[in-house]
C-alpha cells in the first residue's frame, strides 16, 4: 500500500506544517541565509540602504524591489551569475509617508529603476550553502524602466510599434512587470513581461473602437493608473502615445554572459501577460517554448523554432543561436476531456476515474504567415489573445509558470486559480479545469505525441487539483491524501536533479503563508506533496531554484498585506526589529553537508 515510508529520493525532509510565521521557515536540518535584498548595493560607491533616504539615482545601482524569476548561472570555477527580476513595485510598502494621491517625481523615478532586472556574481562559500554577493564585479548589471531594449522579430518596426520617442519602432526603454522566465539551451535568459497593462492610463479616451477593442482585451485601465507614472511620462498615457503599451507584454532574452549585450524583446513568441517561457528540444533538433498567459481564463502557448539549434552553451553556440527565437510557429492548445457525462464542477472525479484526455496545438502564426482570419501576421503576434480567441482554445485557470521535466519529457502546468470559474456569464467546468470557484488551483501533465515537442497532438492529465487534502475535491495523483501536504495557488514549478517536480505558491487561499512543496510525479508515490519551506506573512514563494546541494527561492512583497504600509509595516523580515520588509533571495542547505532531501 501506499504510505509515507522514508520517501522517495530528493524529498526526504520532515514537512514544514502550515504556519503564520514572520519567517522562512525550513525543515529540521536545514538552515537558511539571506543572498540578497532589495536596495543591497550591485555596484561600488552606493550609499547604504535606508528607506527614508531612497533615490532613482542609488536603486538604479541596487538589487531592486519584487525579485521574482531566479536562477544561478555558470561563469567560471569561483563566480557564478544570479538573475533574477524585479517584477513590480509597491509604493505604500516601500517609502515610508507615501502619498497614494500625489506621488512624488523622485518616488516616481526610484520605482522606474526599482522594476526590471539584476544580474549579479556571487561566491559559493566553501563550507555551507551561503552565496557571496560579489559588489563591483564587471558582469553585474541593472536593467530597469529607462534601460535600452531591442524589438526583434516580425514586429520590429510596424507601425504599430513606433512612438514619437522611436520613430523606427525598434528601441523600447524598459521592461515592465518581468515575472518569471526561462534558461534557453545556449544558456541566455528568457524573462516575461506579466501584467503590464497596469501602468497605461487613459485607454477609456480612446475612440477608435479597433484599438479599443485590443486595449480592452489587454486589460488596460480606462482612467489613471495606479502609480500615476502619466503624470511624470507622456509615454504611460495612451491617449498621448497609443503605441508605447504595444513594446510591452514579450518574452525578452537576455545575454547575462555578455556584460555589453542590449536585451532584446523576442515578439515571433506573441504579446500577452507572459508567465514564463521554457525550453524543450524537439526530435528533429529544434526548441519548443512553452509560455502560459496569467489571467482568468487565458491560453496556454507553444512556440517552435523553425531553424535547428546549435548544441552547448559556449560564446560560439550562443552566436549561432542569437537568431532563433526571431523565427518559428506560435501555437494555442486546445483541450479534450474524454470522460462520459458532465463535468459538475465539484472537483469529484469523472465517470473513468481521471481528469484527462487529448489535445491539439492549434497554429496561430509563422513567420509572415497568419492562420487567423482578418488578422495579418503581425497582428496575431500583437494581439496574440485576440487571435486565439477566434480559434477555439480553451479558457484555462490562469496559466503561470510551465516546465518540461527533464527526464520524462511530460509538461507541468501550474493553474494557480479562478474563483470565476461557473460565474454567472462566465464558462463553466470542463475537465482540464473542473471546479467552479477555483480557489486554489491545479497542476495539469501534458504528454507530446510521441513525446516530441514539435507535434501537434497530445495527451493529457491533472496531477493534482489543490487544497486542503480533508476537501473532497482536491486529488494529489492518487496518492493517501492523509499524508500529503496541503498546497494552495501553485506559481512557479521547477524539477530537482531527481525528477521531482517543486511548486512555489502564490496567494495561499487556505490562510497560512505561502510556500514551496515536491511533488513527485512518477512511480508509486505519484502525488506525492511535502512542504519543504514556508516565506513570511504577506510574501510569495517564487523562482525556485532546486540543485543538489542547496535551494534558492525569491521571497517577493514580504509584508504585502491589505492595510499595511511603510509606517506600519505587517512584517519586518529581514531585517527584524520592526524595519520595513524587503523582498530578498534565500539560500537553503543542509546543516550536515548532505544533498537536499537524501
Ligand atoms: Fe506574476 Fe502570474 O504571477
Ligand atoms: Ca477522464
Ligand atoms: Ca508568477
Ligand atoms: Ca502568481
Amino acid at each position: 500500500t501506499k504510505g509515507p515510508g522514508r520517501g522517495p529520493l530528493g524529498l526526504r525532509f520532515e514537512p514544514v506544517a502550515p504556519n503564520r510565521a514572520d519567517a522562512v521557515v525550513v525543515p529540521p536540518g536545514y538552515a537558511q541565509d539571506v543572498v540578497i535584498r532589495w536596495g543591497d548595493p550591485l555596484f561600488r560607491d552606493v550609499p547604504a540602504f535606508d528607506p527614508r533616504r531612497q533615490s532613482a539615482a542609488a536603486q538604479k545601482r541596487q538589487f531592486g524591489f519584487n525579485c521574482d524569476f531566479l536562477e544561478i548561472l555558470d561563469h567560471d570555477r569561483d563566480v557564478k551569475l544570479l538573475v533574477a527580476n524585479h517584477e513590480y513595485t509597491s509604493e505604500e510598502l516601500m517609502y515610508p509617508g507615501y502619498d497614494p494621491a500625489a506621488p512624488t517625481r523622485e518616488q516616481v523615478e526610484t520605482s522606474w529603476a526599482a522594476h526590471g532586472l539584476s544580474v549579479i556574481a556571487v561566491r559559493a562559500a566553501r563550507r555551507d550553502g551561503r552565496y557571496e554577493p560579489i559588489v563591483g564585479h564587471h558582469m553585474n548589471r541593472r536593467f530597469h524602466t529607462q534601460t535600452e531594449f531591442e524589438l526583434s522579430g516580425p514586429v520590429a518596426g510596424h507601425p504599430l510599434v513606433r512612438t514619437s520617442a522611436d520613430p523606427a519602432g525598434r528601441t523600447v526603454l524598459g521592461t515592465l512587470n518581468n515575472c518569471a522566465g526561462g534558461i534557453t539551451p545556449w544558456g541566455t535568459w528568457l524573462t516575461a513581461e506579466e501584467n503590464f497593462n497596469q501602468y497605461f492610463a487613459n485607454a477609456g479616451r480612446v475612440t477608435d473602437p479597433v484599438q479599443a477593442q485590443r486595449l480592452t482585451r489587454y486589460g488596460l485601465p480606462s482612467g489613471e493608473t495606479e502609480r500615476k507614472w502619466e503624470r511624470f511620462d507622456d509615454r504611460f498615457d495612451v491617449a498621448k502615445e497609443p503605441n508605447e503599451p504595444n513594446r510591452f507584454g514579450w518574452i525578452v532574452e537576455v545575454d547575462p554572459h555578455d556584460p555589453t549585450s542590449t536585451p532584446k524583446k523576442r515578439t515571433a513568441l506573441g504579446r500577452f501577460k507572459h508567465e514564463a517561457a521554457t525550453p524543450r528540444v524537439t526530435k528533429d533538433g529544434r526548441v519548443a517554448f512553452y509560455m502560459g498567459d496569467d489571467e482568468r481564463f487565458d491560453y496556454l502557448y507553444k512556440f517552435v523554432s523553425r531553424d535547428k539549434v546549435k548544441r552547448g552553451t559556449s560564446a560560439a553556440a550562443r552566436r549561432a543561436n542569437r537568431d532563433l527565437l526571431d523565427h518559428g510557429t506560435l501555437y494555442v492548445a486546445r483541450f479534450t476531456g474524454d470522460s462520459p457525462g458532465e463535468i459538475d464542477g465539484s472537483g469529484r472525479l469523472p465517470a473513468d476515474g481521471q481528469f484527462d484526455g487529448a489535445g491539439e496545438w492549434i497554429p496561430l502564426v509563422f513567420g509572415t504567415r497568419s492562420y487567423v482570419p482578418g488578422m495579418s501576421a503581425e497582428e496575431v503576434l500583437l494581439f496574440t489573445r485576440l487571435a486565439a480567441d477566434q480559434v477555439g482554445a480553451t479558457r484555462m485557470d490562469r496559466p503561470e509558470d510551465v516546465e518540461p521535466s527533464p527526464r520524462s519529457g511530460k509538461v507541468y502546468v501550474a493553474l494557480t486559480n479562478n474563483t470565476n470559474r461557473g460565474a454567472a456569464g462566465r464558462a463553466g467546468a470542463d475537465e482540464a479545469n473542473p471546479r467552479t470557484n477555483n480557489k486554489h488551483g491545479h497542476v495539469l501533465e501534458l504528454t507530446e505525441d510521441r513525446n516530441d515537442a514539435a507535434r501537434t497532438r497530445f495527451t493529457w492529465n491533472l496531477l493534482l487539483v489543490c487544497g486542503d487534502p480533508a476537501d473532497p475535491s482536491t486529488y494529489f495523483g492518487g496518492f493517501p491524501k492523509e499524508h500529503v501536504s496541503p498546497i494552495s495557488c501553485p506559481d512557479n514549478v521547477a524539477f530537482d536533479p531527481h525528477g521531482n517536480l517543486w511548486i512555489s505558491t502564490d496567494g495561499n487561499a487556505l490562510g497560512s503563508n505561502d510556500g514551496l512543496f515536491g511533488v513527485v510525479v512518477e512511480g508509486r508515490d505519484r502525488g506525492r506533496t511535502t512542504q519543504f519551506l514556508s516565506v513570511p506573512r504577506g510574501a510569495e514563494t517564487c523562482g525556485p531554484v532546486i540543485r543538489d546541494d542547496r535551494v534558492l527561492v525569491c521571497v517577493q512583497h514580504p509584508g504585502e498585506i491589505d492595510g499595511a504600509s511603510a509606517d506600519a509595516p505587517a512584517s519586518s523580515w529581514p531585517d527584524g526589529g520592526g524595519s520595513i520588509p524587503r523582498p530578498s533571495v534565500v539560500t537553503v542547505w543542509n546543516t550536515r553537508g548532505r544533498k537536499i532531501g537524501v
